[in-house]
């Protein structure tokens, strides 16, 4: 069965990296997905892997910054037209530079800021009157990418690290003046991944480290979220590191201790009670992952 046969996501960054590879899961899931980024060789690329997928899902490319509002409001005015509401938009396009923080150069200080949070704020600005909101079990999403940075600063890191406190700030507060509007806002927050922003042009080589995850590792936190099972799931913060951890607890705990949230959260209170701890407002996610993995 396909998870999110028959709906509409919106991805920004979505010409390689993260976005790419949680684009490719949605076409897989059944989803109509719109693609946007600012390179268009890139964002084709794509839409070509979707459509030899041999799904017949529909992929629109529009090329936008999201630092320029007016792009982004054109971008998505375009896939309304074509395809309608939206049901999920994933504010995923992002940067990063690392600097000491006293030669930082100012201007890429703002630039940072500004794709990592104006970005966030202008997808959501432009996705509003598209979002469908009209049907309370069927709740749209709003996911954005924000990072470990969160919780865990890291020197030399000070733009990426500030932005990523933000937009933690930014979803709170949407979170509580969209509520009454049917929309789910919440945030996936990845350590490493072996993408060109961890990596550079070394992306995919092959030679990852083993801490490093592939992007491909987080398409089912994407999918949880998009998904029907996640429409009570808002304002919520998935720290990957302890979903990791679920993950090995769950391959390790005796029958009769992995089928469900249910039977399983005993489990992993007395083996990881600080894990459990992070996770235990999240037993659909838990659920999630037992069902599809
Ligand atoms: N990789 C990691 O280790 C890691 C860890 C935690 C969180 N994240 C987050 O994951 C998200 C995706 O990053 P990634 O790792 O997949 O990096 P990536 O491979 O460099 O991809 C970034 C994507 O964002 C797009 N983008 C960058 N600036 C943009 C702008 N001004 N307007 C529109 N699109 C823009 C890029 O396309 P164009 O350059 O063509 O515009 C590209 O498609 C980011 O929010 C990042 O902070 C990454």
């Amino acid at each position: 069965m396909e998870i999110l046969k028959g709906k509409t996501i919106v991805i920004t960054g979505s010409g390689r990296g993260i976005g790419k590879s949680v684009a490719l899961a949605c076409a897989k899931e059944g989803a109509n997905v719109c693609l946007t980024a600012r390179t268009l060789d890139e964002l084709n690329e794509v839409k070509d892997e979707i459509i030899k997928l041999g799904t017949k899902v529909r992929v629109l490319v529009k090329t936008a910054d999201v630092t320029k509002y007016e792009e982004i409001e054109s971008a998505f005015k375009a896939f309304y037209e074509d395809l309608g509401e939206f049901n999920g938009v994933i504010a995923n396009a992002g940067y990063s530079r690392m600097w000491d923080s006293h030669d930082f150069d100012s201007n890429k200080f703002s630039e940072i800021i500004n794709i990592n949070v104006s970005g966030v704020f202008f997808t959501f600005k432009a996705a509003f009157s598209y979002l469908k909101k009209d049907n309370k079990s069927d709740k749209a999403r709003f996911i954005i990418t924000g990072s470990a940075a969160f919780t865990n600063p890291m020197p030399r890191f000070a733009a990426y690290t500030a932005s990523k406190y933000a937009v933690v700030g930014l979803q709170n507060s949407l979170a509580l003046e969209y509520k009454k509007e049917n929309i789910n806002f919440n945030m996936i927050l990845p350590t490493m991944v072996d993408t060109r922003m961890a990596r550079g042009r070394k992306a995919g080589d092959g030679n990852k480290p083993p801490n490093v995850m592939n992007p491909q590792e987080l398409n089912q936190y994407y999918i949880f979220l998009l998904s029907d099972d996640a429409y009570r799931t808002d304002n919520a913060l998935i720290f990957i590191n302890d979903f990791e951890e679920v993950k090995k607890f769950l391959s390790e705990a005796p029958p009769g201790k992995s089928e469900s949230w249910d039977v399983f959260k005993d489990y992993l209170e007395e083996n990881a009670p600080n894990i459990y701890s992070n996770v235990k407002k999240l037993g659909k996610l838990v659920d999630f992952i037992i069902k599809t993995s």
